[in-house]
């Protein structure tokens, strides 16, 4: 059997990892500065991360939902304490589309209502509702189509206010990442988030904060919408939850009552899953990775817009973005050919810098003087 051919790859075969260090099967070394898409948060095969899900394994890896697994209510409460959100109610899956196809279908059911917003450039994953509300028609199928999304212009607040004064009644949710990650790392504006807060207020719509690539500590806060000063109703996680262990979930305002059935999952919130994302909040508390992102990323930032050719340095924390003028070729290849970085893209021309939380400054400095070795050549 052939795998289906759905990704460009590279040719290269990773077979081990460790913090921000990956080898291939030539034993060559390469610095991981896109940690397999912003999954890796606190390091490849952190001892403690890995220590913890083996004695999980020892005990019992999975058994379905319909019994208590304190291990789950163990991770609301410590998500609740790391995130600073300790009165919303945990939902754990297995991915972030599944988390933000959750979010929307609980949004759906609590305002009674059918009206997405979205924006230019956003993506929220592959299932059917998160890739209606993604700004990419190649990744809709014809039966993904619906007319229940309208996407509005990324911090373009006058059409926010026009539309809801428009349409205010009939929309349930709007769904904004705090930077959109595959959109090429823009990030949303303080205020523009603040008049999706003032919208959904006076509409009596629901903000979901899509935090499966921007959230987790990333941005040099745990959410990055946390930057706005206000309160989404649900917030979506995934990426950085596991450190590579599949698991996902959405937080939800208290405000939002649970029934019995309305959401559910066979796998979500195993006890494997939980033990892994404990041990990575577990790290990230220890660590003080959350700080630690934020100051590094400020440096890299500093440093990166040092390097004249590179256009519009910007991102938060460490979820970094600049564009590459054509003069300069094909840098990212460069990057990994000849440096043996591993660095993340957006179209056209943008690289993007989605490294583990736990990156240290000589290893940012290695994409520097990187960098700066291509400019002159
Ligand atoms: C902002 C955002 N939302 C949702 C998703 C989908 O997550 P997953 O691939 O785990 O389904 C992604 C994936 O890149 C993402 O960046």
């Amino acid at each position: 059997m052939n795998l289906f051919d759905v990704y460009p790859l590279h040719n290269i075969t990773i077979t081990r990892a460790q913090g921000s260090r990956v080898w291939d099967d030539q034993e060559t070394e390469y610095l991981d500065l896109y940690g397999g898409h912003a999954v890796i948060s606190i390091g490849h095969g952190h001892p403690h991360w890995v220590q913890r899900i083996e004695a999980q394994l020892e005990k019992i890896s999975f058994y379905s939902n319909s019994i208590r697994i304190p291990l789950q209510e163990e991770l609301a409460h410590l998500l609740g304490k790391v995130s600073g959100k300790q009165d919303y109610q945990l939902f754990l899956c297995n991915s972030g589309a599944e988390a933000n196809e959750n979010a929307l279908k609980l949004a759906s059911f609590a305002t009674g209502r059918k009206k997405i917003v979205a924006f230019s450039k956003a993506f929220h994953g592959r299932t059917s509702l998160a890739v209606a509300a993604t700004d990419n028609s190649n990744y809709r199928a014809p039966v993904n189509e619906t007319d229940h999304v309208t996407f509005l212009p990324f911090n373009d607040i006058q059409a926010l206010h026009d539309h809801f004064k428009d349409h205010g009644d009939d929309i349930a949710a709007v769904i904004v990442e705090g930077i959109q990650g595959v959109g090429g790392i823009h990030i949303a504006e303080n205020e523009f988030l603040q008049a999706i807060r003032t919208c959904c207020d006076t509409y009596g719509a629901l903000y979901i904060a899509d935090s499966v690539q921007c959230g987790y500590g990333r941005s040099g806060k745990f959410f990055s919408h946390d930057f706005a000063g206000v309160d989404a109703d649900i917030y979506s996680m995934a990426k950085g939850m596991g450190n590579g262990f599949p698991v996902a979930g959405i937080i939800i305002h208290p405000t939002i009552k649970p029934k019995h059935f309305q959401l559910g999952t066979t796998f979500g919130g195993n006890h494997l899953a939980c033990a892994a994302a404990l041990a990575v909040l577990e790290v990230i508390e220890s660590e003080q990775l959350i700080g630690q992102a934020a100051m590094l990323g400020q440096w890299v930032m500093q440093e990166l817009e040092k390097l004249a050719p590179l256009q519009q340095v910007r991102g938060r924390g460490l979820m970094i973005g600049f564009d590459v003028p054509e003069v300069l070729g094909p840098l990212r290849q460069q990057l990994l050919t000849k440096h043996h970085i591993f660095t993340g893209e957006a179209k056209p021309r943008v690289i993007r810098l989605l490294p583990s939380l736990a990156l240290t400054k000589d290893e940012a400095t290695q994409l520097i003087e990187a960098l700066k070795e291509e400019m002159t050549t």
